[in-house]
C-alpha cells in the first residue's frame, strides 16, 4: 500500500510537475551539464571544496585474526557544493541516474587501509546522485571493503581490538579539498544494530585531521571502533574442555598403582587430547611469535596433565623399579651382621641375660628372610618364622640354661656395636621416604594437584580479566 500511495502521489505530483515540469527538469539538467568541465574542481582557484561525509554501516561481515583485517559493508555518502550545478528554475531536489555521476566532478576519496573494496553492481551500480537547487551534490555509494586492522593478540581471547577505517583524498591537498564528518558524532549510524558473532562494539570514535606527506598535507577522516571479543565461545570450545581434561587426568590418582594399563592409558589420552585442543586453536590464528593468553592457559593445562602422567611414572618407579631395589641394598648392608628390626627398639631392649625382647619389637617388612634366618641361627635365643605375606614376628623362647656368662657378655657387646652402626645408618634411612607405601604419593597428589590448578586459575583470571 506504501508503493500504491507513492504511485498515486506521483500521479498527484503530475499536476505540479507534469509534462512541462519534466521538460523544465530536462532543460535544467541539459543546461547544467552543458559546458561542465569535469576536470576542474568546484571553486577552482578559490577556497577548498568542503566535503561532508557520513556512513551508515550495514554490516560488519567478518573480523579475521589470520589475515588481520575486517570486512564492512556500508552506505558511504559524500556531499559538497558545486556552484556550477546550482539551478533556480525548479524548487526540487533532482535525483538523477547513477550514470550521470560519470559526467560530474567527484572527490577522489579512497580508503587508506583497505585491502580490497568493491562497489556493489547488482542490478546496476549501487550509487546515487542527487542535486539540490543550491548546487549541493549528494553522492552515495554502497561499498564493501576489507580493511586492514593490526591486532595485538597478546590477551587473546580476552582482548579488545581497535579497528579503523581511514578516509583520505588521494590527489587533492588541503588547499583544494577539506573533509569533515557531516553531523559530527552522528555521521556514523547503524552501529547499534550491528550483530557480530564474536565481538561486541564497545566504543566508536570519529577523528578528522590533516596528514603531511612530501607532496603536501592531505585531509583525513578516520572512523575507529573498539571491539571486545565475547569470551563465551572460547569458554565452551577451549577453556571448559581443557579444565575437564585436566581434572580427568587426576582420576589416575584414585586408581590402584598396580593398574598400569589403566593409569598409563588415562595419562597418555589426556596429554594427547590437550595437544589436539591446542592444534585446533592454532588453525584459526596467525603465526604470531608472542605468547597469547590462551596459550598460557593451554600450556598450563598441558603441564598439569603431563605431570599427572609423570606422577604415575614416579609411583611405578618407586614400586617396581630401582627405588625399592636401592632400599633393599641399603637394608642388606645394614643386615650384614644381624636382624634389621625396629632400629631404636632393638637397641634399648636387650635384657640382663642378653636376650632380645622380641615381643615388643616390630619387624620391617624389608627384612629378607635369609638374613633373618641366618642371624636367628647365630644368636639361637629366638625363633622366627615367616608366613607367605612377609615377615612376621613370632613368640620368643625362654633362654636356655646352658648359656654361659661369657657368651652373654660377648653377645651384649656385639649388640651394642650393632646399635651404634644402626643409629648412624638410621639417619640415612630417614632421609629416604617410606617408599614401600606408594599410596602416599597418590594421596598427596590428590590434594596438591587440584589446589595448584585452582591457584593457577585464580592467578590467570585475575591477571587477564580486569
Ligand atoms: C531537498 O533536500 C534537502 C536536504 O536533504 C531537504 O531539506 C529539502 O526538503 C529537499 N527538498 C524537497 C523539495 O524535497
Ligand atoms: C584507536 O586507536 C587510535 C590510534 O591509537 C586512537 O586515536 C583511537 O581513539 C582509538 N579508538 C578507540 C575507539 O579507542
Ligand atoms: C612403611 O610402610 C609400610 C606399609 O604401609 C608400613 O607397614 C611400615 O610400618 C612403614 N615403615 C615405616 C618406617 O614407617
Amino acid at each position: 500500500s506504501w508503493r500504491a500511495g507513492s504511485l498515486s502521489g506521483d500521479a498527484g505530483c503530475g499536476s505540479v510537475i507534469g509534462v512541462t515540469g519534466m521538460s523544465v527538469a530536462k532543460t535544467t539538467v541539459d543546461k547544467l551539464l552543458k559546458g561542465y568541465d569535469i576536470r576542474l574542481r568546484p571553486d577552482f582557484g578559490g577556497p577548498p571544496v568542503i566535503v561532508g561525509m557520513s556512513i551508515n554501516i550495514a554490516s560488519i561481515d567478518s573480523i579475521s585474526e589470520v589475515n588481520m583485517d575486517y570486512t564492512i559493508t556500508m552506505y558511504f555518502q559524500q556531499s559538497w557544493r558545486d556552484k556550477r550545478l546550482a539551478y533556480g528554475e525548479l524548487n526540487l531536489n533532482l535525483t538523477l541516474d547513477n550514470r550521470v555521476a560519470d559526467q560530474l566532478w567527484l572527490p577522489d576519496t579512497y580508503f587508506l587501509n583497505d585491502k580490497k573494496s568493491f562497489l556493489h553492481g547488482v542490478t546496476v551500480k549501487n550509487r546515487m546522485i542527487r542535486l539540490h537547487p543550491d548546487g549541493t551534490v549528494l553522492y552515495g555509494l554502497r561499498i564493501t571493503t576489507t580493511a586492514a586492522c593490526m591486532m595485538d593478540l597478546r590477551r587473546y581471547p580476552l582482548d579488545e581490538q581497535n579497528c579503523t577505517l581511514e578516509i583520505e583524498s588521494y590527489g587533492y591537498t588541503t588547499d583544494d579539498i577539506v573533509f569533515f564528518w557531516q553531523g559530527g558524532d552522528d555521521a556514523v549510524t547503524g552501529v547499534d544494530k550491528l550483530e557480530l558473532p564474536q565481538f561486541s562494539i564497545v566504543d566508536i570514535r570519529l577523528v578528522s585531521r590533516e596528514v603531511r606527506f612530501t607532496t603536501g598535507s592531505y585531509p583525513r577522516l578516520s572512523l575507529s571502533f573498539r571491539i571486545k571479543r565475547n569470551i563465551g565461545y572460547f569458554i565452551l570450545q577451549t577453556y571448559m574442555p581443557s579444565i575437564l581434561i585436566t581434572i580427568l587426568s587426576w582420576v589416575s590418582f584414585w586408581i590402584n598403582y598396580d593398574a598400569s594399563a589403566a593409569r598409563v592409558a588415562l595419562g597418555v589420552t589426556t596429554v594427547l587430547t590437550m595437544t589436539t585442543i591446542n592444534t585446533h586453536l592454532r588453525e584459526t590464528l596467525p603465526k604470531i611469535p608472542y605468547v597469547k593468553a590462551i596459550d598460557v592457559y593451554l600450556m598450563g593445562c598441558f603441564v598439569f596433565v603431563f605431570l599427572a602422567l609423570l606422577e604415575y611414572a614416579f609411583v611405578n618407579y618407586v614400586f617396581f623399579g630401582r627405588g625399592p631395589a636401592q632400599q633393599k641394598k641399603i637394608n642388606e648392608r645394614l643386615n650384614k651382621h644381624s636382624l634389621t628390626l625396629g632400629v631404636f627398639s632393638l637397641c634399648s631392649q636387650v635384657d640382663a641375660y642378653g636376650n632380645i625382647l622380641l615381643t615388643t619389637l616390630e619387624m620391617n617388612n624389608e627384612v629378607m628372610p635369609s638374613d633373618v634366618g641366618s642371624s636367628v641361627s647365630d644368636s639361637r635365643n629366638s625363633v622366627m618364622s615367616f608366613d607367605s605375606s612377609g615377615v612376621q614376628f613370632r613368640k620368643p623362647m625362654a633362654p636356655r640354661d646352658g648359656f654361659s656368662h661369657h657368651s652373654l657378655d660377648r653377645s651384649a657387646m656385639r649388640s651394642r656395636a650393632n646399635c651404634r652402626l644402626r643409629r648412624r645408618s638410621s639417619k640415612l634411612k630417614l632421609k629416604i621416604p617410606n617408599l614401600s607405601d606408594v599410596s602416599t604419593i597418590d594421596k598427596w597428589s590428590r590434594v596438591i594437584f587440584p589446589i595448584t590448578f585452582g591457584f593457577f586459575n585464580l592467578i590467570y583470571w585475575l591477571y587477564y580479566v580486569n
